[in-house]
């Protein structure tokens, strides 16, 4: 009988798929289970990229180590980008640990699982300028069955000056782009209706082959070309790197979705550059200037840092004003935390008080549920595809769904379930979600 395997996954969609590959490398000797008190293995997938993401599993390494103590023989492992970052110091401090594994050493579990058992030492944070898992078809233990993630890329060359995962998932390098269709293709024969392409910085995908290199634009396309029923997700893009090759691509495949995540960071060009993000407001707003013109219905959402190192009310305020101007659809917004041995914590002094710092952010989030009401109430009226993920959470008889825009629908049940393409008519918004009914008319895409 096979060992039960618990896995917890903390940060990115990039660690989803990757706590997925996992699942896969273990199978041989694992199943997975839901039930963290009665698994054999448990491994927690982490995420350094605040230290708020840290402290929180540093707190969860406490709980577990309880759990453990009830139970002689269950293993725990630490997983993804604080492993990489803290071995020695998770190692001396973390007593509930029996083994760590980085990013890319993830092939040598089984091993590490073996030695743990055994009582000896058991890390490996080796980063590797190869290892993209390309012939492991992951276990989608995690997902609803009806939108997947792939993994077409690992690390970042980008070294933006706050950031710390080029320290944690090493180089950039892609995936073969033949690897990647047979898991969409997988997908599709497994009843799924979506797939996100994911990457630090997917405009950057390239792969040499016999007949030349294959960009993020030919592969998106190939993608879009296996079914018009499987949706086509992307994330991230960075704004230096989004082509018009790409953007043309999307204004041609109808499955594929019109939604860009197009982190800015930042609103003003001096804070750009010390950001290291290689592009100006202006260049910013002519990326946006693009993706209007070439896919008008198109979403664009964001991530924002408040307090970075430096910040002026100035530089605050042309923040907002980017904003504004964009009409960003969604956001994901940050208080700046310093991250040892980036650029900015070895050069710059974190000198924007934390009071500020919240003070900053609280703007950003008001005026971010401003915008996202805003451009929720332009949809009221129509009628969108949405692909039913599930029940609604707070009604049985309702149920959620995604527009192409990555807008969240409820609607009335109907005769419809999980996996359905419906059309809905918005009558109703939230800053956060459309609220419809079906349209007469429901056809599939
Ligand atoms: N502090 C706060 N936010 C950060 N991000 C990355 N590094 C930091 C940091 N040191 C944010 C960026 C990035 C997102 C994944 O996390 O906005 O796009
Ligand atoms: Fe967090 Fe970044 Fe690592 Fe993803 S890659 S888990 S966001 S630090």
């Amino acid at each position: 009988m096979k060992k039960k395997l618990f896995i917890e996954t903390y940060g990115c969609q990039m660690n989803v798929a990757d706590s997925e590959v996992v699942a896969s490398i273990l199978s041989d000797e694992y199943e997975m289970t839901e039930e963290e008190r009665t698994a054999d293995l448990i491994l927690i997938n982490t995420c350094s990229v605040r230290d708020n993401a840290e402290q929180r599993i540093h707190r969860r390494l406490r709980e577990l180590g309880a759990i453990k103590r009830g139970r002689p023989g269950m293993l725990i492992g630490l997983l993804g980008c604080m492993a990489e970052r803290l071995k020695d110091k998770l190692l001396q401090e973390e007593p509930a640990l029996d083994l760590i594994a980085g990013p890319d050493a993830y092939r040598t579990l089984p091993e590490l699982i073996h030695r743990a058992a055994e009582g000896e030492e058991a890390y490996n944070v080796t980063l590797s300028r190869e290892e993209t898992y390309d012939d492991i078809m992951p276990i989608r233990y995690a997902a609803n069955g009806v939108s997947g993630f792939i993994s077409i890329m690992r690390g970042c060359d980008n070294f933006c000056s706050y950031c710390v995962v080029p320290f944690t998932r090493g180089r950039e390098r892609s995936r073969n782009p033949q690897t990647i269709l047979s898991e969409a293709k997988q997908l599709l024969a497994d009843g799924y209706k979506e797939v996100t392409l994911l990457g630090q910085n997917v405009n950057s995908y390239r792969y040499e082959t016999a007949d030349g290199t294959v960009t993020f634009a030919d592969l998106m396309e190939l993608v879009a070309q296996l079914s018009p029923t499987l949706r086509v997700r992307f994330a991230t893009s960075h704004p230096k790197d989004i082509s018009d090759e790409l953007l043309h691509v999307m204004a041609r495949y109808p499955n594929i979705c019109k939604y860009i995540h197009l982190p800015v960071q930042a609103g003003s060009t001096s804070m750009l550059q010390r950001m290291h993000r290689v592009y100006s407001r202006e260049q910013y707003l002519e990326r946006i200037a693009a993706i209007r013109r070439i896919l008008p219905d198109c979403a664009i959402a964001t991530d924002i840092i408040a307090g970075f190192c430096g910040e002026t009310e100035e530089e605050h305020q042309a923040t907002l004003s980017i904003m504004k101007e964009v009409g960003y659809s969604a956001a994901y917004m940050f208080k700046y935390s310093v991250r040892d041995n980036t650029y900015a914590a070895t050069h710059y002094p974190d000198d924007v008080p934390d009071e500020l710092k919240t003070k900053r952010l609280e703007e950003i989030i008001e005026l971010q549920q401003s915008l996202s009401l805003a451009s929720n109430e332009q949809d009221v009226g129509k009628t969108v595809e949405v692909l039913v993920e599930g029940t609604s959470k707070r009604s049985e008889e309702q149920l959620f769904g995604r527009t192409s825009q990555n807008k969240v629908v409820i609607f009335p049940r109907g005769n419809h379930q999980k996996g359905d393409y419906v059309m809905v008519t918005i009558q109703s918004c939230t800053a956060a979600t459309l609220i419809g009914t079906e349209a007469s008319t429901s056809t599939k895409l």
